[in-house]
């Protein structure tokens, strides 16, 4: 049998996941590890949360174990994959002084996701070493693992890229231990929060994976539509549509089909036409809920999973820092 190839990926612990995480990220992680080819290591960044965030922590510990809950809601398997808390491994906080230490400060100034949050997120401190650092620290993530693939998003592009740069820094300088890794490009639907923006938690607009009932009935209501139509004469636009776009997602070929036409001529009414997709969002996640009630009511199962994971990615992580410190002689 030929080895596995390592994937690798990470989410800060900033709350539980929406849908935008579950369609344009986890959904993917869930199919790598289906797919049998791979050897799948998908971890908490909680010491990341603190590069913007160090003056909020209050919610970390509980996001943490939300985000696992809705991990394994969504089909990741701890048997097959290794879900883990970088916080518990301390070995990233080793590979990352060392990393620092052969980072030319002028590959971090010049990161485009640096300026562009600084531009951004103007209500943060992100004039601190740990937010310049974050991308370190994110290639100590990756290479500890000696990933062949990393499966992200377009944003997260630049980090990606600068591990690369990294990791040949350090096989030049020292010796030849790490892979260089490939990024593995999600594509992300196009898909909307509630008001039409990007979906997300800080915009107070997003559809959560355990939404359920009069609150997800509520947050649909509310969807975005086409805005020229302001009445239900009007004959509308599905392809402008946030909620055709869900639809797309949710319903069946057919049912979608008959939307769009029925949209187009004005026969069918947008509270009508959210109802129905209400109904399919529940009935799609129904899965989901019903393991993230099981995972609720059984709190163990889950510490003991992350636990196990904690363990499975320090043995690995021991591993490559005794490498790592002979390569170096220190
Ligand atoms: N920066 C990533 C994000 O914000 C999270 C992350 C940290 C990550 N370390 C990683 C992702 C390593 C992939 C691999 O989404
Ligand atoms: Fe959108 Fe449906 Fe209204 Fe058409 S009927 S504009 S698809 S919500």
């Amino acid at each position: 049998m030929t080895e596995k190839r390592r994937i690798l990926s990470g989410i800060r612990p900033t709350g539980k996941l929406h849908l935008g995480n579950y369609l344009g990220a986890l959904r993917n992680w869930v199919d790598l590890q289906n797919d049998g080819g791979y050897e799948c290591f998908y971890f908490i960044a909680d010491w990341h949360a603190l590069t913007s965030d160090y003056n909020r922590t209050e919610e970390i510990r509980e996001n943490r174990v939300d985000i696992v809950i809705d991990w394994l809601a969504a089909g990741l398997d701890p048997k097959r994959s290794t879900l883990f808390v970088q916080s518990a491994v301390m070995e990233h906080a080793e590979l990352f002084v060392l990393l620092c230490m052969i980072t030319p400060l002028s590959w971090l100034e010049r990161n485009p996701t640096y300026k562009e949050m600084k531009h951004e997120l103007v209500d943060r401190d992100l004039s601190t070493f740990g937010f310049l650092g974050y991308p370190v620290l994110q290639a100590a993530d990756i290479i500890m693992y000696k990933a062949y693939g990393v499966p992200v998003g377009v944003d997260q592009l630049p980090h990606v890229e600068l591990t690369r740069e990294i990791a040949r820094r350090f096989n030049f300088l020292y010796r030849e231990i790490f892979p260089v890794p490939e990024p593995l490009l999600t594509t992300v639907p196009k898909l909307l929060g509630t008001d039409g923006r990007k979906m997300s938690k800080s915009y107070d607009n997003a559809i959560y994976l355990s939404e359920r009932g009069k609150e997800l009935r509520r947050k649909i209501e509310s969807m975005f539509t086409d805005p020229r139509r302001q009445r239900k004469s009007d004959p509308g636009r599905p392809e402008v549509c946030n909620v055709f776009a869900f639809h797309n997602i949710y319903s069946p070929p057919a049912e979608i089909a008959q939307i769009d036409e029925d949209c187009r001529r004005a026969a069918i009414g947008c509270v009508q036409c959210k109802k129905r997709l209400a109904d399919r969002i529940e009935e799609g996640l129904r899965p989901i809920h019903d393991r993230q009630d099981y995972y609720r009511s059984n709190i163990r199962e889950v510490h003991d999973i992350i636990a196990d994971g904690n363990e499975r990615a320090r043995r690995v992580a021991r591993a490559t820092m005794a490498e790592v410190r002979d390569a170096i002689r220190i």
